[in-house]
């Protein structure tokens, strides 16, 4: 199933120049990105874009942290995208991600974990592309490879 989801390359890795790494090993992977921005966070969007989690007691660290500086927000469409990306981050916390995932060979710890990606239940990946893209900035094209695999 073709679909798309959101990924955003947190404050972390954008400060330690991971941005290339992250976006050649999704390309790598075959799915192809269709939306990016470079952009700073406003407390509004991110108390928005965290909003289930607004009763946990981390909430204030994620949302200072997630506004610290600048983000690198995408979307990336593919087969089964969503999936895709959660199995390529790894575990929310990089201790207990394999080698080989991002989180698992750049993650430091629960909070600087490199990398955002939707989550699998229903809807939370349009939800999260409609909060940070207007359809406008969304690209419809075909990769070169697209039409031989697929
Ligand atoms: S939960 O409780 O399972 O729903 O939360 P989880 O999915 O593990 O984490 C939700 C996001 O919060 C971040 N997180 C934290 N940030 C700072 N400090 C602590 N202790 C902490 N614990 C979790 C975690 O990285 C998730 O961010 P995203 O961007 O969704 O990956």
């Amino acid at each position: 199933m073709t679909e798309r989801t959101f990924v955003m390359v947190k404050p972390d890795g954008v400060q330690r120049g991971l941005v290339g790494e992250i976006v050649g090993r999704l390309e790598d992977r075959g799915l192809k990105m269709v939306g990016g921005k470079l952009m700073q966070i406003d407390r509004d969007l991110a108390e928005e874009h965290y909003g289930e989690h607004e009763d946990k007691p981390f909430f204030d660290d994620l949302v200072g942290f997630i506004t610290s500086g600048p983000v690198m927000a995408m979307v990336w469409e593919g087969q089964d995208a969503v999936q895709q990306v959660r199995t390529m981050m790894g575990e929310t916390d990089p201790a207990e991600s394999a080698p080989g995932t991002i989180r698992g060979d750049f993650g430091l710890d629960l909070g600087r974990n490199v990398i955002h990606g939707s989550d699998t239940e229903p809807g939370s990946n349009e939800r999260e592309i409609d909060l940070f893209f207007d359809e406008a900035e969304l690209i419809h094209y075909e990769r070169v490879d697209e039409q031989w695999l697929y």
